[in-house]
Order: structure tokens, then C-alpha cells, then sequence
């Protein structure tokens, strides 16, 4: 069973985000506020580039913080993980989104060398926040 968009349970949601391009003949805008296209108060954004070749990101989950994924250029496949089932998602065009709250175990696959993966993210940076032994990640899920 998928849990991509399904009803979250308590602790940990994955959902998928369309954006509303706001286009003209000089080309394409999309805008994103808080509490509105982004389901929480933005505290942080960092984005990932110059990707080498064959690398992959992630492995591990955070506690508390939301964060909504966006490849505002080129392409990356987010493998998540919750309660015992996986899910790859392709982040390819800048008008997509993938929403990630809670215990959720992500990694960052497949990066395109031009790709530009930004995070919006609902804290500050906490080193705490991270769970990144993938045991200690099943046993909090537990
Ligand atoms: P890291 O957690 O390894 O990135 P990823 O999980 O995406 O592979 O982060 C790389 C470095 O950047 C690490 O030294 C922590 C630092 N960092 C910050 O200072 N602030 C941030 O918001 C993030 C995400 C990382």
C-alpha cells in the first residue's frame, strides 16, 4: 500500500505538492507562503547543488521538523521511508513538491548534475532533530 498523500498517521507524513505556475509570455513564476502553499512557518531554507556524480544524501529522520522538498532545477528521487514501507519519488520540475513531517526516513538519490534541490524547513538547523542511525530510526518508529 502506498502511504504517499494517504491520511497521515500521528507522527510522520509524506505528501506530494502541486504549485500553481503563475506564467506569461515572458515565462513562469511560482510564489509560496507561508501557511498557504507551505503547510508551516518557513525558519530555514538551504538548497543542495553541484551534486557529484554517483552521491547520495540523506539517510536520516528527523524528530519534529517539517520540510517541503523542491528540485527548482533538474531532477532527484527521494526515497522515503515510514512504518516499514518505502516509496521513491522523482522531484523534477519546479512546480512540484514533496512535503515530509516527522520520523520519516529520507534519502537523495539520482541527482541530474544540474540539479537544485531547495529545502524549506520549519526550524533552525538542530543537530539533535536527527536521527541518522537507521536502528535507532526503527526503534523510535516503533
Ligand atoms: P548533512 O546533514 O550531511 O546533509 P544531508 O543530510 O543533506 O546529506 O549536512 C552537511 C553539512 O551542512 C553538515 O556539516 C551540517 C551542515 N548544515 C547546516 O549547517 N545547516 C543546515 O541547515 C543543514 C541542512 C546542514
Amino acid at each position: 500500500m502506498r502511504f504517499i498523500n494517504s491520511p497521515p498517521p500521528a507522527k510522520a507524513a509524506v505528501q506530494e505538492l502541486n504549485f500553481t505556475i503563475r506564467g506569461d509570455a515572458r515565462g513562469s513564476l511560482i510564489a509560496l507562503e507561508n501557511g498557504r502553499e507551505v503547510p508551516f512557518e518557513v525558519k530555514r531554507v538551504y538548497y543542495i547543488f553541484g551534486t557529484q556524480e554517483g552521491v547520495a544524501r540523506g539517510f536520516h529522520a528527523h524528530r519534529n521538523l517539517k520540510q517541503v522538498l523542491i528540485a527548482v532545477s533538474g531532477k532527484v528521487r527521494i526515497h522515503c521511508e515510514l512504518q516499514g514501507r518505502t516509496e521513491d519519488i522523482w522531484l523534477d520540475s519546479p512546480d512540484r513538491g514533496l512535503y515530509i513531517e516527522g520520523l520519516v526516513w529520507r534519502e537523495m538519490h539520482d541527482f541530474t548534475p544540474d540539479c537544485v534541490l531547495m529545502v524549506l524547513a520549519s526550524d533552525y538547523y538542530d543537530e539533535a532533530d536527527y536521527v541518522r542511525d537507521y536502528e535507532e530510526f526503527n526503534r523510535e518508529q516503533a
